[in-house]
């Protein structure tokens, strides 16, 4: 299996969608329709023999969630600036669209993205370059998040995650992932549309000392094409 998962590559039919973040202007390369992706996906499994590898596969990574552009704009309001030369490091990153904006913004600052679908770092490479952005200003790794590097242990200030609490394990799983990585008096913020591990995952947090106070915020969705407005979480911890 580790060969699928290393050289796994799927031509799915993408699209170029244009996001603004206030004065920042990206261009994202995403996948054109997610259900279209996974049926092709699934054929093309079963054609290699593995279907169980459905669900591992299955390319959430390639489309602009509403807590990715929430989790942007709320960037963009915290005068990051001013904050000197931040390391920033983005858990679970798919299309990697908070990181993208913080590369068009931030200057001094470090960043690296992390992601555990094979092909993530596909996409991004695309979308660095689409937007005018050196493919060496990112440290893109494929890595699990639950599997840490020496090299991360408590080297961030700031760890973010867009919609990233969808299954049973990762609440405790990520609560755990981003405190280990984040450096002490650093920050952590998760955004979420409201899936039901959100306040499991805040509890987790809180069993670890880290409390926040959630607000909500409305951004935009796109379905059936058409742009509808949508809640999500903002969560921003800060260590005691
Ligand atoms: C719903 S998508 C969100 C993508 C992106 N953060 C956004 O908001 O647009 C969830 C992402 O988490 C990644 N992911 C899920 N479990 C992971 C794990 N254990 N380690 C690393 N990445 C993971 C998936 O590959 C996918 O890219």
């Amino acid at each position: 299996m580790a060969s699928i998962l290393t050289n796994f590559a799927m031509e799915y039919k993408t699209q170029v969608f244009n996001e603004s973040f206030g004065t920042v202007s990206l261009e994202i390369e995403a996948l054109e329709s997610l259900d279209d992706a996974i049926d092709a996906l699934f054929d093309d499994l079963e054609k290699r023999g593995c279907p169980e590898e459905l669900e591992r596969l299955s390319p959430y990574f390639g489309v602009i969630w509403p807590s990715a552009r929430a989790l942007t704009d709320y960037l963009s309001t915290l005068s990051l600036r001013t904050r000197g030369a931040l390391r920033v490091l983005e858990v679970g990153c798919g299309l990697a669209i908070p990181t993208l904006y913080l590369l068009k913004t931030l200057t001094l600052c470090r960043f690296r993205a992390t992601d555990f679908h094979p092909e993530v770092s596909r996409f991004l490479s695309r979308n660095l370059e689409r937007n005018g952005i050196p493919s060496d200003a990112l440290e893109y790794v494929m890595e699990n998040w639950a599997e840490i590097q020496a090299d991360e242990t408590r080297k961030f200030d700031l760890v973010i995650g867009s919609d990233v609490l969808y299954e049973s394990k990762h609440p405790r799983e990520l609560a755990d992932a981003l405190l280990a990585r984040t450096r002490r008096g650093g920050e952590v913020i998760v955004t979420d549309p409201g899936r039901p591990y959100l306040q499991s995952f805040q509890d987790e947090m809180r069993a670890r000392g880290w409390v926040c106070d959630p607000r909500v915020v409305t951004t935009v969705a796109i379905e059936q094409g058409n742009r509808v407005p949508k809640d999500v979480f903002i969560l921003h911890f800060k260590s005691a």
